[in-house]
């Protein structure tokens, strides 16, 4: 949460900056900042709100330079308010800050800076990292070290960092050395854009794209110091290191909108490609299997694996419950599908063989990394499956698997969901095949899965259907999902789906679960839409279907084309074309991810902006 950009070189700041925060505006929008330093000092604009709020501000008072610092915020600490913005001043304006992360010891660090005298204006924890650089940097002085000298702001910051307990990644200016941007981290990401006589930071690759593709990706514990001559990298145990300069690979079309409303729409109808992406490649038809480049494991490694742990948070965990499900069935190895934030916390007896699988969009999940950290500690192969090339979890794990889903921009997570189970379903035959999966049996894996893209196209001709059905329930406070087996992670996955974006109240289950409580919330007002492919659990589904028409609720049913049975049964029906069941939530989810969009334009939510929000998750 909360994205941070910084530019410094030749061109005026101030437009590069307002981009690159737009560009970042997934990561938080309750307000936005910059601050700008030129020979007057350093100009600070900020306000509550999204970017676009403070691009009109910097209309109305512009301000020059060539060196600056921006924010984006997610609020941690402190309502979203004009004070509680970034940047944030240190001192008598000495240090300006913008930060990502969260200090968890700063209440009692604020109250030993007020006891020496610093005034704090906002209710943040980033306003004490300003303080504490500024206090820091008056010390050294007072010291005797040379105030002119940049050192002594460095050392500085290296004393106030070393207090800190908690997350960050840091934007510093300093008021008194007017050519330095100085950043670090500490488990928020942090990436530098090399340009020609520039640099550029960010919180991800976004602002960079169009600008350079030349990336240096911060680790923790370093510090870079940026120049328009030039970059030094610093980590805080191992001194000086060069910085290893990567190539990026995304271009700026990958973050357009291409003529739809919202990206979140762009990104449901970008399904049956990004099905394929995550295929490409991948396929050894000879041998009836799946192959990864970088999964990092000999087929010895891979063999002797006991027992797998797939972690994740949110549509990344309902993935890895369809992985679940797929894994135990292909390769009749033991899985269990674990909170990264529970995980994290817990110290579960794993044996030695067991693999550990981070799940993530965006591989910046703090959860998530903190989980795969505490597996590797303990000496499990960890390994990611991820969309974001570079991000923190692809670059600390063993070994992985890229989804190749392109960005993913809107909050609500639709087309990283669809690939990473099409990932997670080509893993799932590649261990099977390793054990006692028959070659008759992968090559049938293969052939289905290759018919996917053309059948998930297939299952979004519903989209006018469900645009109708959304129009006769908008005025709901209350929606079951039911599902079982495979559909079962697809009907948690439509109900937060809907929550996220349309704040209506909303839950999923295992359709036979519902009798034993949730079937008490059922009336006319609250429909259940039931995820009822033809398939082994049809007629199971059925009957809790009839339970519930039975006490006159409202349903609503995902069903394969052609169901007769159904009409006669549901209020209203969303037909999707028949697949194998393993295959089903790839075009089960379409129905209800249109749904949830919808519902949550026709109340007139902001589809890819919802409320208390942010695309990635960087605070725990
Ligand atoms: O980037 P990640 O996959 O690690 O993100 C995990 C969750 O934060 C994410 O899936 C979240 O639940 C989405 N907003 C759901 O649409």
């Amino acid at each position: 949460m909360c994205g941070i950009v910084g530019y410094v070189g030749h061109r005026p700041a101030a437009e590069i900056l307002l981009e690159g925060l737009r560009r970042l505006e997934y990561r938080g929008y309750d307000s936005a900042g910059v601050a700008i330093q030129d020979v007057q000092g350093i100009s600070i604009r900020k306000k509550a709100g999204r970017v676009s709020e403070l691009a009109g501000l910097l209309a109305e008072q512009p301000c020059a330079g060539s060196l600056g610092i921006g924010h984006t915020r997610w609020a941690t600490h402190g309502p979203a308010t004009d004070v509680n913005s970034h940047p944030h001043v240190g001192g008598n304006g000495e240090v300006v800050v913008v930060h990502n992360g969260v200090i968890e010891n700063y209440s009692t660090l604020r109250d030993q800076l007020q006891a020496i005298g610093y005034v704090f204006h906002s209710a943040t924890d980033t306003e004490v990292v300003a303080h504490l650089v500024a206090h820091h940097l008056e010390e050294q002085i007072r010291l005797g070290k040379d105030p002119q000298d940049q050192q002594t702001a460095l050392d500085a910051i290296e004393l106030a960092l070393r207090k800190l307990k908690g997350t960050y990644g840091l934007g510093i200016l300093f008021r008194d050395f007017p050519d330095l941007l100085i950043a670090a981290r500490l488990g928020s990401p942090l990436v530098v854009g090399v340009g020609k006589g520039e640099y550029f930071l960010a919180s991800d690759a976004s602002p960079l794209v169009g600008h350079t593709d030349e990336v240096v990706y911060l680790s923790d514990h370093e510090m870079v110091v940026l120049t328009a001559q030039g970059m030094s990298l610093k980590h805080r145990e191992t001194g000086a290191r060069a910085p290893s300069i990567q190539t990026l690979e995304q271009t700026s079309q990958d973050t357009d909108l291409n003529g739809f409303e919202h990206y979140m729409l762009k990104e449901i109808f970008e399904q049956p490609q990004t099905i394929e992406n995550a295929m490409r490649g991948r396929f050894e038809e000879e041998e009836a299997t799946s192959r990864f480049g970088g999964l990092n494991l000999t087929v010895q490694q891979l063999r002797r694996v006991d027992r797998i742990v797939l972690t994740a948070c949110g549509t990344s965990w309902h993935a890895g419950l369809v992985g679940e499900y797929l894994i135990e069935e292909f390769a009749r190895i033991p899985v269990e599908v674990e909170y990264a934030s529970e995980l994290r916390y817990r110290n579960p007896p794993l044996s030695e063989n067991t693999m550990v699988f981070a799940i993530t969009q965006s591989g910046e999940t703090a959860d998530t990394l903190a989980a795969l950290r505490e597996c590797q500690r303990k000496g499990h192969p960890t390994l990611a499956i991820c969309n974001v090339v570079g991000s923190t979890i692809a670059r600390e794990a063993d070994g992985g698997i890229y989804l190749h889903a392109g960005p993913e921009v809107g909050v609500a997570s639709t087309k990283a969901f669809t690939s990473q189970v099409t990932v997670l379903t080509l893993l799932a035959l590649h261990l099977g095949r390793l054990r006692h999966m028959s070659h008759p049996a992968g090559k049938r894996i293969i052939n289905n899965l290759q018919a996917m893209p053309e059948m998930v196209r297939q299952a979004l001709k519903c989209h006018d259907a469900v645009k109708d059905i959304a129009k006769k329930y908008q005025g709901i406070s209350d929606c079951l999902y039911m599902g079982r087996q495979f559909n079962f992670p697809v009907a948690l996955e439509g109900a937060l789906k809907l929550k996220e974006i349309s704040y209506i109240h909303a839950e999923g289950y295992p359709a036979a679960e519902m009798k034993h409580g949730p079937i008490a919330l059922i009336d006319e007002h609250t429909p259940s839409i039931f995820i009822v492919p033809k398939g082994a659990m049809y007629h199971k589904v059925m009957s809790n279907l009839e339970e519930v028409k039975a006490r006159r609720g409202p349903i609503i049913a995902v069903a394969c084309e052609g169901d007769k049975k159904l009409e006669a049964l549901a209020d209203d029906v969303i037909y999707v074309p028949e697949v194998e069941d393993f295959l089903q939530p790839l075009v089960t989810t379409i129905p209800l991810q249109l749904f949830a969009y919808h519902m949550a334009l026709l109340r007139g939510c902001n589809v890819d902006r919802p409320r208390n929000l942010a695309k990635s998750v960087t605070v725990e």
